[in-house]
């Protein structure tokens, strides 16, 4: 049976369900205090079926990363319901989140992500982790799994978003 789903923006009284679909993933997602979800509760958006909250995605914006005029931004906190998964949840979550942040005209979208596939069929390529070094720092001083950012297995993508050259 299809389902009927929603994405849309998320509010505040979303943010317990958004908490709880980014805890189910320790291993994937770094995990976010429920106190950060309701602060950031307007770089969210968020998959409803039936009024339960079955997906999420967030962004922040990365001023380190590029110019002032054309920062880089982050796709973050991607989750989706366990057993939703492969119902085509994370696909419209992504796509709709690029969708919002172009809006914002960024250089590019970057990801760091253990789901390398998933986002090369959303557009995404591989970037050499070097190119985000202050985006890694910041990160992965936090992180206790791996020595270096070198040695984890996180994946660094990026979606060029930059008018090209020719002005096409
Ligand atoms: C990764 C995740 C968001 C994918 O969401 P999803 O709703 O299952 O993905 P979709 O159903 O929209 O899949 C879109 C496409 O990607 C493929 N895909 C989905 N998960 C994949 C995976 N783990 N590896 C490779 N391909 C994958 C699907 O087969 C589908 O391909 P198709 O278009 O050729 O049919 C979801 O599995 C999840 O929440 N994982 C745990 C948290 C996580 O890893 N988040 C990403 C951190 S950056």
């Amino acid at each position: 049976m299809k389902k009927m789903l929603t994405v849309r923006n998320a509010g505040f009284a979303d943010a317990e369900g958004v908490y709880a679909l980014i805890k189910a993933y320790p291993r994937e997602l770094l995990p976010r205090p429920l106190s950060d979800i309701v602060q950031n509760v307007d770089r969210f958006l968020v998959c409803e079926e039936k009024g339960a909250i079955v997906g999420t995605v967030a962004w922040s914006i990365l001023p380190e990363i590029g110019h002032a005029s054309s920062p880089s931004v982050e796709i973050k906190s991607l989750a989706v319901k366990k057993s939703l998964r492969r119902h085509g949840v994370g696909s419209r979550l992504v796509k709709a989140a690029i969708e919002r942040v172009k809006i914002l005209r960024p250089a590019q979208i970057i990801v760091l992500t253990f789901t390398p596939d998933f986002f090369r069929k959303m557009g995404f390529h591989e970037v050499p982790k070097a190119t985000l070094m202050h985006k890694l720092y910041m990160g992965c001083i936090n992180c206790a799994k791996y020595d270096s950012p070198f040695t984890c297995p996180e994946v660094a993508m990026a979606m060029d978003l930059r008018p090209s050259a020719d002005g096409a």
